[in-house]
């Protein structure tokens, strides 16, 4: 079997050298690169896709950021993604970044090495700046980048203000919003849909901040219910927080949907999992990664954009929780 002290020898380089020209990282003279990256042909040292993308520095896998593992949403959005990439014979490398700017630093690091042909990004912290030094093909999905930058989002806006008179519709008057976090794209236009629409229909605002988590959304809950007993609807700002407001509402011994109803946002399949069953505005997951893969490879082959925002609808999917 050929080792990495073979290719060394055979390129008349340090075993130093060799490693430096497999990780992409560290000074290497264009002329030791050269004859490192025949000797791996060569020798046929290393696995053909490994091999093919030091040659032509780039690879055929796509770079997948995602903010928040532990939100169900995310793995449901990676598996469309990841089915049209795969159809296509691309591979996808998924990275957490809890959009952290030190973890988005390392991730970038690690797509260079990885000479990822391109890259789909959830993130509200990652920039143009940040792209720049990356210099492949990228699609935004779920928040937006820049107008430079193309991207596909649920109508955020507008997909809560219907969820709003949807419980209006139920004879809701006073309706709450366990908001998502500040300064996140989707957060804060889920909540002007809100505020709009409880302005529109002359009804009180009673909004708490939640953390798009379940624990967070049930200590909100329980706080806001503390101080406003007459409340009798709850728009969650994503799935999970209502599974949060549907636990506090439980250990309140309110009953939904009697004597409150819930609404939540996305139709993650935990929805069904609860009792009962969760009203949702479900985001087109599957739709929106496919069009992403699409979008992305068709950049990837110099095809050029005849859009640069991509807007989808979520649809309202009653369950028993309204
Ligand atoms: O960041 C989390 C949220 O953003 C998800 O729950 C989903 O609503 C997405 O749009």
């Amino acid at each position: 079997m050929t080792t990495i002290r073979d290719v060394a020898k055979a390129a008349q380089v340090s075993v130093a050298t060799v490693s430096r020209v497999l990780n992409n990282q560290g000074y290497v003279s264009a002329h030791s690169r050269e004859k490192v990256e025949r000797a791996i042909q060569e020798l046929n040292y290393t696995p053909n896709a490994v091999a093919r993308s030091l040659y032509k520095k780039k690879s055929k896998s796509i770079g997948f950021i995602i903010p928040d593992i532990s939100n169900p949403f995310f793995p449901q959005l990676f598996r469309a993604v990841e089915k049209y990439l795969i159809d296509h014979e691309y591979t996808v490398l998924l990275f957490n970044s809890d959009d952290q700017l030190d973890r988005i630093s390392n991730i970038m690091d690690s797509m260079r090495t990885e000479y990822v042909a391109g890259a789909i990004i959830v993130s509200d912290k990652i920039k143009e700046e940040h792209l720049a030094k990356l210099s492949i093909p990228v699609v935004a999905i779920d928040r937006v980048i820049s107008e430079h930058v193309p991207s596909l989002t649920v109508n955020n806006y507008k997909n809560a203000r219907e969820a709003i008179r949807y419980l209006v519709s139920q004879g809701c008057s006073n309706i709450a919003h366990v908001r998502g976090p500040k300064g996140v794209y989707n957060a804060e236009e889920r909540f002007r849909g809100y505020r709009d629409e409880i302005a529109e229909q002359q009804l009180p605002s009673l909004v708490i901040c939640g953390n798009y988590d379940l624990k967070t959304s049930l200590v909100a809950t329980m706080e806001l219910l503390d101080q406003h007993p007459e409340i009798d609807g709850i728009f969650a700002g994503n799935d999970i927080m209502a599974v949060g407001v549907i636990k506090a509402l439980a250990k309140l011994g309110i009953q939904v949907p009697d004597q409150m109803k819930v609404i939540g946002f996305d139709g993650i399949e935990w929805g069904t999992t609860i009792t009962p069953e969760l009203t949702t505005m479900e985001q087109p997951i599957e739709q929106i990664g496919t069009k992403s893969g699409e979008l992305l490879l068709n950049l990837i082959d110099g095809h050029v954009m005849d859009s640069h925002h991509y807007s989808f609808d979520a649809k309202l999917v009653v369950r028993d929780s309204t």
